[in-house]
C-alpha cells in the first residue's frame, strides 16, 4: 500500500534532476505517471525525446504506470495535451508537478528580450499552463487535485538572474492565486523551494570549478546517495501530494538536503499613520527614523539554503533520534512537543 495508490500525477521536466527523482517517488507510492520532458539543454535550446522515454521505461517498462512525452510545457496546447494523455491512458489526473525549467542567467544591463522571454515562458507560462488544464479536470472530475509549483529562493533578489527571479516569483503568486481560487473544489496548491546539486548548480562557475579541483567530479556527480542528492526533494512532494496534506494549501516550502522549511509569507511588519496625505518631506525625515532597524533586518535574501544549513548546532531542538527541529517562534529554543 502507497500513500498515492489509484492516483494519477502529471510530473513536468521529469526527465533529469529532481523531476525525475519525484516522478520515481510518487511512482513508487502508487501513482502512475505522465513523465513529461522536452529534453532540452540547460539554456533551453534542443530536445531530445529519449531522456522523458528513459525515465517512463525506468518506472515501467511495460508503460502500464507510466507514459511519456516531450512537448514543451510552454506550449499551451502541449501542456493540455499533457493532461489529456493522464484522461486517456490512466482515466483521470489527481497530481501535476511543474518542475520544468532552464536558465539564460545575464545581468540586467546584459539580458537581451530573448533571454528574459525563454525564462520567463518555461517556467511562468508553463506552469500557468499546465495549472490552467488541470484546474479545468479538476473541477470536472468533482473536486481534489494538488498543483505542486517549483520556485527558488532566487525570486528574492538573484543578481545575476533578474529573468528568473522574476518567473520563479509569478510562480509564487500565481500558485497562492491557485489556492485561494481553487480551495473550495478541494485542490491544494504549494509551491517548493529546492536546492539540490543537478547539472543546474554543475553550471555556476565557482561550484563546478571547485569540484572538479578537488576530485575530478561534477558537483552532480559527486551528490549522488548524499544531502545535495537531488532525489532529497521528492519526498515533502509526494507528501503534499497525498490525502494526509489536504489541508496544506497555499504554503512554500523549502527542501534543501535533509531540511525542510516552511517559509513566512510576506505581511506588514511595521505601519506609520497620518491623518493626512503625506507629503515628500515629511517621509524623507520619518521613514529613516521609524523603519531603519526594519529596513536594516528585512533584506531581501536568495539565500535561504545556506541559511538553514547554518544554523548552528546548539539552536536545534531533537525531537526524536534523528530528527531535529529549528523555528524562529522556539526562541528562546524552548521545549517542541512533536
Ligand atoms: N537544483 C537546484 O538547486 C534548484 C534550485 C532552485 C530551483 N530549482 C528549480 O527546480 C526545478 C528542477 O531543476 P533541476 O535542478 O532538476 O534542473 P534540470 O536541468 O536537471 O532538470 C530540468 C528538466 O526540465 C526539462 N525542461 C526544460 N525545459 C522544458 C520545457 N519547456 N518543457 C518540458 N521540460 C523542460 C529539461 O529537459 C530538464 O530535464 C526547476 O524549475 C528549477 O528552476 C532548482
Amino acid at each position: 500500500m502507497g500513500t498515492l495508490d489509484g492516483k494519477v500525477a502529471l510530473v513536468t521536466g521529469a526527465g533529469r534532476g529532481i523531476g525525475r527523482g519525484i516522478a520515481r517517488l510518487l511512482a513508487r507510492e502508487g501513482a502512475a505517471i505522465v513523465v513529461n520532458d522536452l529534453g532540452s539543454s540547460l539554456d533551453g535550446t534542443g530536445a531530445d525525446v529519449s531522456v522523458a522515454e528513459q525515465v517512463a521505461r525506468e518506472i515501467d517498462p511495460s508503460g502500464e504506470r507510466a507514459v511519456f512525452n516531450s512537448h514543451s510545457v510552454a506550449d499551451f496546447d502541449g501542456a493540455g495535451a499533457m493532461i489529456g494523455q493522464a484522461i486517456d491512458e490512466f482515466g483521470r489526473i489527481d497530481i501535476v508537478v511543474n518542475v520544468a525549467g532552464i536558465l539564460r542567467d545575464r545581468m540586467i544591463f546584459n539580458m537581451t528580450p530573448e533571454e528574459w522571454q525563454a525564462v520567463v515562458d518555461v517556467h511562468l507560462k508553463g506552469t500557468f499552463n499546465t495549472c490552467r488544464w488541470a484546474a479545468i479536470r479538476f473541477r470536472e472530475q468533482g473536486g481534489g487535485g494538488r498543483l505542486i509549483n517549483f520556485t527558488s529562493s532566487s525570486a528574492f533578489g538573484a543578481a545575476g538572474q533578474p529573468n528568473y527571479a522574476a518567473a520563479k516569483a509569478g510562480i509564487i503568486g500565481l500558485t497562492l492565486s491557485c489556492a485561494s481560487a481553487l480551495a473550495r473544489h478541494g485542490v491544494t496548491a504549494n509551491a517548493i523551494l529546492p536546492g539540490a546539486a543537478t547539472r543546474m548548480i554543475d553550471s555556476i562557475p565557482r561550484t563546478r570549478e571547485a569540484a572538479l579541483a578537488e576530485s575530478g567530479k561534477l558537483p552532480s556527480e559527486l551528490a549522488i546517495g548524499t544531502e545535495r542528492d537531488p532525489d532529497n526533494v521528492a519526498s515533502i512532494v509526494a507528501y503534499l501530494a497525498s490525502d494526509a496534506a489536504q489541508g496544506v494549501n497555499g504554503h512554500l516550502f523549502a527542501a534543501y538536503g535533509y531540511n525542510i522549511g516552511l517559509v513566512s509569507q510576506p505581511k506588514i511588519i511595521k505601519t506609520l499613520r497620518a491623518d493626512h496625505r503625506w507629503t515628500v518631506e515629511e517621509l524623507c525625515d520619518v521613514v529613516p527614523r521609524a523603519f531603519a532597524a526594519e529596513l536594516a533586518e528585512n533584506q531581501n535574501d536568495p539565500g535561504i539554503g545556506e541559511k538553514m544549513r547554518g544554523i548552528p548546532d546548539e539552536q536545534w531542538v531533537e525531537a526524536r533520534p534523528g530528527l531535529r527541529f529549528w523555528g524562529t517562534k522556539l526562541e528562546p529554543y524552548g521545549e517542541q512537543v512533536w
